[in-house]
């Protein structure tokens, strides 16, 4: 988004605040005096259709398996553009702000062991069935108050559904579906207890306008502002998603191109040396420092010093020109043991890129890297971990 189009955006939100800081100030005016009498009255028959309602707290479930059964699982993948951002959903993927999400459904509650939860979510100790992430995901801070997960929260309910019943799908073992309850009764009580709710809700407003202070109209205006901040923060990522997309699909057409050139060049000499491919290319011009700070990416899995120790991944010491999964110290994946060949600047770049795409069973759960700059950067740092840098042909 350019800079203007960011000012007509701020503008926009400042007139709204201010408009609702007016508009708060009026109807306090307009209405304070009347409202306690109200209140009070509209209270005490919440509590009356409380007690008469009985097992009405059945209904809600009810109707989430209704809306799971007949879930649109096309919209449920949409809808996952707003975890996006801090969550992967593949199997195998890295956490990010969130942990990865394959197999949540039935899964246990902080079930990663190597993500960080907040000690509210470590200390849950149950399980994410459907009811459960139904109740997480319609808003996480009244589930689980003190939730590192900074997330509004999804407020209908047939979006949650959609959702819910696309994560189950994400999974080695998706989980049965709740029955659907005989519609007919349910239904009936289903309306009785909406009513209900909707004279309790109605009441409960009452009582909280009316013992709203201005401390509570300023916590209004914060909650309204951030309302907005996080539309707009939505739209923002959205659009990120879609640019980093499209940058993900330039870079595979890059890398695409790459390949053949390096087809061609290696059949034009028949020897291996690439010389004018445009990934060595692009290593020389790298920088060995932003390298560096770039393999701190990697770092959580993979040492790159002298005779460092192995972690979830292979020590790079000295990796490039080296044959592939050739540490006998480390139990390589079966994917990677059949690889052969060895990892010239190339096949680094093309599987850094993107692991699972090069290397399909691979078990390094990292996403790639999309940036070519960086890219160039981090190879060019891991070919000066060694003693004899392997040459940079036609770039020297
Ligand atoms: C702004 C970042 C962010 C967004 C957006 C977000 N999450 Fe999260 N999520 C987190 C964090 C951080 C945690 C860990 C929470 C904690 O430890 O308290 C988490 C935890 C979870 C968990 C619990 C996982 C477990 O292992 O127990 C689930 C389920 C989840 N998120 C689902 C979602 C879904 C579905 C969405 C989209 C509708 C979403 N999240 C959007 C950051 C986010
Ligand atoms: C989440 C952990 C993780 C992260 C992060 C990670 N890797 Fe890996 N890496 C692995 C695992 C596991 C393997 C073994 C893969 C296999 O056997 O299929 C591996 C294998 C490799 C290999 C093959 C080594 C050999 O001996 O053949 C290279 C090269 C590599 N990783 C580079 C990187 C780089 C560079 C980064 C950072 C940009 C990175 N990895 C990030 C876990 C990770």
């Amino acid at each position: 988004m350019n800079s203007f189009e960011f000012n007509k955006i701020a503008g926009g939100v400042l007139v709204a605040l201010l408009l609702v800081v007016c508009i708060d100030k009026l109807s306090n005016i307009l209405y304070a005096p009347e409202l306690p009498e109200h209140a009070a009255v509209e209270t005490e028959a919440d509590a009356h259709s409380d007690a008469d309602v009985g097992g009405g707290h059945d209904a809600p479930e009810v109707s989430m398996a209704a809306l799971l059964a007949g879930a649109d699982l096309e919209d449920g993948e949409g809808q996952f553009k707003k975890c996006k951002s801090c969550h992967t959903i593949e199997s195998g993927g890295a956490n990010g702000t969130g942990p990865n999400l394959y197999g949540i459904v039935g899964n246990a509650q902080a079930h990663s062991a190597d993500f960080g939860y907040s000690a509210v979510l470590s200390d849950l100790g149950g399980t994410w069935t459907f009811e459960e992430l139904d109740a997480f995901l319609t808003s996480p801070k009244t589930y689980a108050n003190g939730t590192k997960m900074t997330f509004r929260g999804i407020s209908d309910g047939e979006d949650r559904a959609n959702l819910i019943a696309w994560l189950n799908t994400q999974s080695d073992a998706p989980l049965a579906l709740p029955a659907v309850a005989e519609p007919v009764a349910d239904e009936a009580a289903e309306d009785m207890t909406d009513t209900h709710d909707d004279a309790a809700d109605a009441a409960d407003d009452a009582a909280d306008d009316a013992s709203d202070t201005g401390d509570d109209m300023m916590d209004d205006v914060t909650e309204a502002a951030d309302e907005m901040v996080d539309d707009v923060s939505e739209a923002a990522d959205d659009a990120m998603d879609s640019a980093s997309d499209a940058l993900d699909d330039m870079s595979e057409s890059a890398t695409d191109a790459i390949d053949d050139m390096t087809g061609s060049a290696t059949d034009a000499t028949g020897g291996t040396a690439v010389a004018g491919s445009a990934a060595v290319a692009m290593i020389a011009a790298g920088s060995v420092e932003d390298g560096e700070s770039v393999s701190r990416k990697c770092s959580s899995c993979h040492t790159f010093d002298e005779g460092d120790g192995n972690r979830v991944g292979p020590n790079l010491w000295n990796v490039v020109d080296k044959p592939i999964a050739s540490d006998p110290d480390y139990s390589y994946s079966d994917a990677m043991e059949a690889e052969g060949g060895n990892w010239t600047y190339d096949r680094l770049w093309t599987y850094l890129m993107d692991p699972k795409a090069e290397i399909p069973g691979t078990k390094m759960g990292f996403r790639g890297i999309s940036d070519e700059e960086d890219l160039a950067s981090l190879i060019l740092y891991m070919r000066d971990q060694s003693n004899e840098p392997t040459p940079l042909p036609g770039a020297e």
